[in-house]
């Protein structure tokens, strides 16, 4: 009932060449039976944005200010993004909770910003290893998602949310499907006491999904596709998680 959706985190890879050839490549392997969405570094959303104009693949970015404007260096607003046809843009990865240090409120408000000017936020949550082994995964998951629902309020269900493992990402060490389920089931639970659209948002995964996991984990019954780091810079690999889910 809800269609899959796969997004691909390029972080900060890529070039010129290397971004043709790998969006020619996934162009070349369509359609798909669900959604997919490449997340870029800012100075290539342009030229992705002219690519992908004429096509399935949506685009957007990695990241956005939570002010609308101002002396912000090195911060790039939502607004700026809708001008370059951002459908999504990630917030609260745990690589920039960790890196630099942002809060639940500030991904809360980035969240909120996002929504603003239209773009859908994907909104990242998920524990450490040391949170996960001192039993504290449910808390933290829901500490970080109840800041978001309760500042968006009535437009909580708009958000997609990806649940990512930290200990999972780039490590190769995959959360089980049934670990996965079991946190996606908690997050759709407490989206339901939020908002009346909880049963239609999407809920990604992320953290080392590969070809061989994803449709294992896709299948699970609240999972609704994924967040995917490392194999969504081979096209080969990324068009067969994108089939995966289709
Ligand atoms: O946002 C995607 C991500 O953090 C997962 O990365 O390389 O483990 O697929 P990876």
């Amino acid at each position: 009932m809800r269609r899959k959706l796969v997004v691909g985190n390029w972080k900060m890879h890529g070039s010129h060449q290397a971004n043709a050839e790998l969006l020619a490549g996934i162009r070349a392997a369509g359609p798909f039976g669900c959604d997919l969405a490449v997340c870029v570094p800012f100075p290539y959303l342009s030229e992705t944005a002219v690519t992908l104009a004429a096509s399935d693949l949506r685009w957007g970015a990695q990241d956005c200010s939570a002010h609308a404007q101002g002396a912000y260096t090195g911060e790039v607003s939502a607004a700026m993004l809708h001008e370059f046809g951002c459908r999504y843009v990630i917030v609260g990865h745990s690589e920039r909770r960790g890196y630099h240090a942002e809060g639940d409120q500030l991904v809360a408000d980035k969240a909120k910003a996002a929504l603003a000017h239209g773009i859908t936020p994907i909104v990242c949550v998920g524990e450490t290893l040391a949170q996960r082994e001192a039993g504290e995964t449910d808390a933290v998951v829901k500490r970080q998602l109840s800041a978001v629902i309760h500042t968006l309020g009535h437009c909580a269900g708009e958000m997609v949310v990806a649940y990512e493992p930290v200990w999972a990402i780039g490590t190769g060490r995959t959360a089980t499907p049934e670990q996965a389920q079991a946190v996606h089931a908690l997050l759709r639970t407490q989206l339901q006491a939020a908002t009346a659209h909880a049963d239609t948002m999407t809920l990604l995964y992320g953290g080392s999904v590969k070809p061989d996991n994803a449709s294992t984990l896709f299948g699970q019954p609240d999972i609704d596709g994924g967040l995917i780091g490392g194999a969504a810079l081979k096209a080969a690999d990324f068009v067969a998680i994108c089939r995966a889910a289709g």
